[in-house]
């Protein structure tokens, strides 16, 4: 069914709502203000979902995508907005959520920090592969051919295309490619069926595994990269966790330090710590660091990056942080925590609250979970301030950075 609507707000996904009917509907990629034809892709109980068929009158914020395969790539959500105004989406919608799922006053939250250089950022893709090489369309296994990512770093641009140019990829289901800030640091995946030649790479990077969907084997160079975030060295393996924006990591890391307000006997748990990386960026200014990670291969990189950075007073302990938190008590100062888009579950918070310490600072990449969360540290912990950053430009995430207080 088709229908001629207008988009009047945006959801915490970035996609545009319009109503039909009185029945609410998402459409992505539409832009506040666009009138547009619309097609029904899904209809639930209470809600609509749709895909745009043709903008009749497009809104005066509407802005052309730089990038060519926008309309039916999954990668990005907001390409459509100027970076301003994507800026301004994201800080309201923390807002929104933040003071809908908590007591907490929207003046808590503070402006979101930009990133100074919103294109060729991600240090990090991974593309498909079915007879062609792409992406992922959003909600789809179907795939959008593409030469080119304007959010990848350029040099993985660049070895997209030799690849495509040299490199038989009849046996290949996926590629990951990750480069580090310097360029001069590159690891490539290929999820192969079968092994394949890939001498024609072996100039251009440093690594080249091959993943058979069980193990990762070593096909040429390091089973690593290194990267760097601001004088720190960080060894990355294939399956590490590392952030996508490195750039921006450094700020991310800046406003964690800001709000730990680190003093130099204070005990820090970094908890969900991945390769180290938030720990060791912290180490100098602290008397001790215990990283928590539950993946073996970060831990191994994280013991190799407390060697690489002198780092002598971060410990690394690997297993679940619900298990291992039970071993700390009130001699910890400050916790950080980094948990993935689930959030911290029920056993972890009820041991933060058990240990007290001083400062709490939450670092999430999903406000919804963190609202969850704040609201149930909320008998122990004051929310101080919550600081949106955006690490991830024309996708519709948003990282953000909270600071607690233990309440007296
Ligand atoms: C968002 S990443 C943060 C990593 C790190 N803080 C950084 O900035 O690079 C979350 C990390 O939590 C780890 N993780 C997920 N569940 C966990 C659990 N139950 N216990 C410990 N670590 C976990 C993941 O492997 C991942 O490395």
């Amino acid at each position: 069914m088709k229908y001629d609507v207008e988009i009047t707000s945006i959801d915490h996904s970035g996609r545009g709502i319009a109503r039909i009917d009185n029945k609410i509907v998402f459409i992505p990629k539409t832009a506040i203000g666009d009138i547009c034809t619309i097609k029904i892709t899904k209809t639930k109980k209470n809600y609509l979902e749709a895909e745009l068929i043709e903008l009749i009158k497009p809104s005066v914020k509407r802005k052309k995508p730089y990038c060519r395969f926008f309309d039916q790539c999954g990668g990005c959500d907001l390409m459509h907005m100027s970076y301003h105004d994507q800026l301004r989406y994201k800080e309201e919608t923390v807002k929104n959520i933040i003071t809908r799922y908590t007591k907490l006053n929207k003046k808590k939250i503070k402006s979101i920090i930009p990133f100074d250089d919103p294109y060729f950022y991600r240090n990090k893709v991974n593309f498909k592969v079915r007879k062609k090489i792409g992406l992922y369309q959003k909600k789809s296994y179907d795939i959008v051919e593409v030469d080119r990512c304007i959010i990848a770093d350029t040099y993985i641009n660049k070895l997209l295309q030799l690849i495509r140019e040299t490199i038989d990829l009849s046996y290949v289901k996926e590629i990951t490619i990750r480069s580090s800030l310097n360029r001069n640091d590159v690891m490539v995946i290929f999820h192969i069926t079968k092994k394949i030649n890939v001498d024609s790479l072996k100039k251009e990077v440093k690594s080249i595994i091959f993943f058979d969907g069980k193990d990762y084997e070593v096909e040429y160079g390091n089973n690593y990269i290194i990267d760097t975030i601001g004088i720190y060295q960080f060894m990355i393996s294939p399956t590490s966790f590392f952030q996508v924006n490195t750039k921006q990591a450094q700020v991310l890391y800046d406003q964690v330090i800001d709000y730990v307000n680190p003093k130099k006997n204070d005990i820090v748990l970094d908890l969900y710590c991945g390769t180290g990386t938030i720990g060791i960026y912290l180490s100098s200014q602290v008397k001790k660091v215990i990283g928590i990670e539950i993946n073996k291969e970060a831990i191994k990189d994280a013991n190799k990056n407390k060697e690489l950075n002198h780092a002598d007073n971060v410990e690394f302990l690997c297993g679940d942080v619900s298990k291992l938190i039970h071993r700390f008590h009130t001699e910890v100062d400050i916790v950080i925590v980094d948990p993935p888009r689930a959030g911290l579950d029920d056993e972890g918070i009820q041991n933060i609250k058990r240990i007290q310490a001083e400062r709490l600072v939450y670092v999430s990449c999903d406000p919804i979970t963190l609202a969850r969360d704040l609201e149930k540290l909320g008998d122990t912990y004051e929310v101080e301030e919550i600081t949106p950053v955006d690490m991830f430009c024309h996708t519709y995430h948003v990282e953000c950075c909270t600071l607690l207080s233990l309440k007296k």
